[in-house]
């Protein structure tokens, strides 16, 4: 059987990524260009901005990610979810591409693929098999019976975790995106110094909500106890306070759906997996207690957005559609075919 070769173009949020993959597994390249350095200025992503840094950058990131590998079989391009701007500068240029040089073309679900970054890699996940995908905008835990097969569980009813991540930090006057800057300063900071809500924990279903926990860090501030000597908040305390909680409650739910569901595999995806603290906590709960589970996370810079997994997904989940046809679907849910 001869190689097969996909291009993949993410373009949904703010980074604008091309790969090649070779069988599904084998990176050739992945090109990766972020406009995060701007949004930091404004504190979060202006939808407009993110669109017009997309058009500047799709071109060369293309051609960077084709240079040594021109030789393509298909092309897969993210559909949705994610800014409608955004998305139509990866979909519009896959279009155009796929028929100028009359290739096959693959509609990919974004959310779905960041679980596909858990093939890109030797060891490869069996079904069936638990994902947890938490990102900026998603929190969602689903039950994959094979490819081509995905069921929800359950997801947030609110905020999503990087959203907690996101907006928490803002209160404490950390910078853009919230997650990495929480994780640095919650190193040196007490997890247990300030007691947060874990919010729908005991419940037994696997919905996660996190706008109540962002509640109690406003009203923290507003109101910090007395320590004592002063009533001040200990940044670094309530950073690592943050971090813990909101892990807590994505590990304890992941771990109950994988009993729940006797599954082979737990597979990790989106940009709230690069976090130290949840792969260990994961690793601590999964495999040191031996639940013969195993567990799959993807290398950190294959969490954040990136065209490897789109093309990866393609590979496993190949059915392409005319040019014609491809359409953006910025609402798209992660159970979705396209
Ligand atoms: O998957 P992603 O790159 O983009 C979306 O599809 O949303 O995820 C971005 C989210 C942001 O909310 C960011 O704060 C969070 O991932 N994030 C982290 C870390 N790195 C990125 N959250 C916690 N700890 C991190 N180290
Ligand atoms: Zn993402």
């Amino acid at each position: 059987m001869t190689a097969m070769r996909i291009l993949g173009i993410e373009t949904s949020c703010d980074e604008t990524s091309a790969a090649v993959i070779e069988n599904g597994t084998k990176i050739l390249s992945n090109v990766v260009a972020s406009s995060v350095e701007l949004h930091k200025k404004t504190g979060g992503i202006i939808p407009e901005v993110a669109a017009r840094e997309q058009l500047k950058c799709i071109i060369p990131v293309i051609e960077e990610s084709m240079r040594n590998n021109n030789d393509i079989d298909a092309l897969a391009v993210t559909v949705g979810p994610g800014l409608i701007g955004s998305l139509l500068v990866g979909v519009e240029t896959a279009r155009t591409l796929a028929y100028v040089w009359k290739k096959p073309l693959i509609p990919i679900n974004h959310l779905q693929a960041h679980l596909y970054a858990n093939w890109l890699d030797n060891k490869k996940p069996q079904f069936p098999a638990i994902g947890l995908v938490v990102s900026g905008g998603h929190t969602d835990l689903v039950l994959m019976k094979g490819h081509k097969n995905i069921k929800w569980l359950g997801g947030t009813r609110d905020d999503a975790a990087g959203e907690c991540f996101d907006k928490t930090a803002r209160l404490l006057g950390l910078p853009y995106p919230g997650g990495p800057a929480i994780a640095q300063l919650a190193k040196k900071g007490n997890p247990n110094a300030y007691p947060l809500p874990r919010p729908m924990l005991n419940q037994k279903n696997f919905d996660f909500s996190f706008s109540g926990l962002k509640t109690a860090v406003i009203n923290l501030i507003k109101n910090p106890p007395d320590s004592g000597q002063d009533k001040k908040i200990n940044q670094a305390d309530l950073a690592a306070s943050i971090q813990a909680a909101i892990i807590e409650v994505l590990v304890e739910k992941t771990v109950r759906a994988s009993k729940e569901y006797g599954v082979k595999s737990v597979l990790l995806g989106g940009g709230v997996t690069a976090n130290q603290e949840l792969r260990k906590k994961m690793r601590l709960e999964i495999v040191n207690r031996e639940l013969k589970i195993n567990l799959f996370i993807p290398p950190v810079k294959l969490c954040t957005d990136n065209a490897a997994m789109i093309a990866s997904c393609a590979s496993f989940n190949f059915r392409s559609v005319s040019w014609k046809k491809i359409k953006a679907n910025p609402g798209l849910s992660i159970e979705e075919m396209v």
